[in-house]
C-alpha cells in the first residue's frame, strides 16, 4: 500500500488526476468497505489541491443526503434532495459545478469562506445513486471540465470501473 498523501498543486490538472487516481486505486487495492473508501478519497482529494471542504453526502432515505466521510470545517448534517447544490446534483443525478457560489440561489453555506463548488453524483454496480462528492473552494471558479473528468474517473470506483 502507497500509504503517503500525495500534495499535487502546482501540477496541471489532467496529469494530477491520472496520478491521483493511480494513487487511490492502489491505496484501495483489496478493499470492499465503501466508507473505508470514502474516507480515502476525501482524504486524498482534500489534501492532493488543498480545498476547503471535500466529502460525501450518502442517501441514507430515499430523497434524503447525510453528510461524511469527509475532511473540513463541520458541514451541515443533513441535506434534501432538491436542496442546495448537493441536493440539486442528487434529484437530478448530474454533476452540478458553481462558479461562484452568490449566484446560485438556494446555496447552502456551511464554511462561509466557500467561493465555488463542484457536485458529483456517484453510483453503484447496479447504477444506483449512493451518494454525492462535494468539493467547495475558497476561490471563485476553481473547478472546470478537467475536475469533471479527473474526479468522475476516481468516483467510477464505487461502481466498480
Ligand atoms: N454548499 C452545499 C452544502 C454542503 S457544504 O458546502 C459542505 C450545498 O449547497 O449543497
Amino acid at each position: 500500500m502507497s500509504e503517503i498523501t500525495l500534495d499535487l498543486r502546482g501540477i496541471d490538472k489532467p496529469r494530477a488526476y491520472a496520478e491521483l487516481d493511480g494513487h487511490i486505486r492502489a491505496v484501495l487495492e483489496g478493499v470492499d468497505d465503501p466508507i473505508t473508501a470514502m474516507a480515502t478519497v476525501a482524504c486524498l482529494v482534500h489534501h492532493a489541491f488543498g480545498h476547503l471542504w471535500t466529502g460525501f453526502y450518502r442517501v441514507v432515505a430515499p430523497g434524503l443526503l447525510r453528510v461524511g466521510p469527509y475532511q473540513g470545517a463541520l458541514g451541515c448534517l443533513e441535506i434534501a434532495f432538491g436542496k442546495g447544490v448537493c441536493g440539486t446534483a442528487a434529484a437530478e443525478q448530474r454533476t452540478v459545478v458553481v462558479a461562484d457560489v452568490a449566484t446560485f440561489a438556494g446555496h447552502i453555506s456551511c464554511d462561509g469562506r466557500s467561493r465555488s463548488e463542484i457536485v458529483l453524483p456517484v453510483k453503484d454496480r447496479q447504477g444506483a445513486l449512493v451518494s454525492v462528492f462535494d468539493v467547495d473552494s475558497e476561490h471563485v471558479n476553481a473547478f472546470d471540465t478537467s475536475d469533471e473528468m479527473g474526479l468522475a474517473t476516481i468516483l467510477g470506483w464505487f461502481a466498480g470501473r
